[in-house]
């Protein structure tokens, strides 16, 4: 799909956290839709690997080392996608990890750890391209929350409080940028069938699957095309919302 029926041609796109999972079937969606992909990731040889056949068919798509909790990367990968692909229109800042734990036994550096790339990861992303999308005037950043950030997860007080986080730094960064013409949008995804729930014990697996309404967990790609809806024009009124793509789960 490069032509007629793209809801991205010609756009830039950094994706964070995209070497596998979520990340990639995004990064794989705004390709088909006819976007240039920038995968930032900390495992670098994990994400070149992922998209070997991609850039062997000559897909606009390259991986690149970056830790999201740091400043420094995300400002080298927003300079990058520029230099590369000559500009940059939006940002998923999809970067996430979990480090269960019930409270008195999580230790500090694995709440610092969760909040630190899933929180103020997402803001480091958007305070690296805000510059460049209030002068151009247009820009779409997507922040990847969670239900657990809607209905809080015992054992995951870190990860619940990052991705309730990613909410309120949503609809901020939305009035701060929407009079320049930037939409920020959150999605919460429910249940995904990637390495992150799989490795869940089985059990705790199929009793989160037996709350969804659609009595199935989801697929990565059903939270991509949720991705490219909102970064699209077909998504051009819709700033600050928070999208759930949960199958009706945690409503
Ligand atoms: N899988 C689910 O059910 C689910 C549900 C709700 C929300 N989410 C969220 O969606 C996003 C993607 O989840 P996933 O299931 O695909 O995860 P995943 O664990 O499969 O992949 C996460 C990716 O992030 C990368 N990463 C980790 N730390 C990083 C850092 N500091 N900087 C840059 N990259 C880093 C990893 O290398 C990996 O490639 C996360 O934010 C997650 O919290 C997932």
């Amino acid at each position: 799909m490069n032509g007629a029926g793209a809801l991205l041609l010609g756009k830039t796109a950094v994706i964070t956290g995209a070497g596998q999972g979520i990340g990639l079937a995004t990064a794989r969606r705004f390709l088909a839709h006819g976007a240039n992909v920038v995968i930032a990731d900390i495992d670098e040889d994990k994400a070149n690997q992922a998209i070997a056949e991609l850039v062997k068919a000559d897909a606009p798509v390259i991986a690149v080392a970056c830790n999201v909790a740091s400043g420094a990367d995300q400002d080298k990968v927003a300079a990058l996608a520029l230099s590369r692909f000559g500009g940059l229109d939006i940002l998923v800042n999809n970067a996430g990890v979990t480090r269960d734990g019930y409270i008195n036994r999580l230790s500090e550096d694995d709440y610092d750890a969760v909040l630190d790339i899933s929180l103020k990861g997402a803001w480091l992303g958007i305070r690296a391209v805000s510059p460049l999308f209030r002068k151009q005037g247009s820009g779409s950043i997507i922040n990847m929350s969670s239900l657990s950030g809607k209905i809080g997860n015992p054992g995951q007080t870190n990860y619940s409080a990052a991705k309730a986080g990613l909410i309120g730094l949503t609809k901020a960064a939305a009035k701060e940028l929407g009079p320049a013409g930037v939409r920020v949008n959150a999605i919460q995804p429910g249940l995904v069938r990637t390495d992150m729930t799989l490795a869940m014990k089985p059990e705790i697996f199929a009793a989160k699957e037996a709350e969804v309404p659609l009595a199935r967990a989801g697929e990565p790609e059903e939270v991509a095309d949720a991705a490219v809806f909102l970064a699209s024009p077909m998504a051009s009124y819709i700033n600050g919302a928070v999208l759930e793509v949960t199958g009706g789960r945690g409503i």
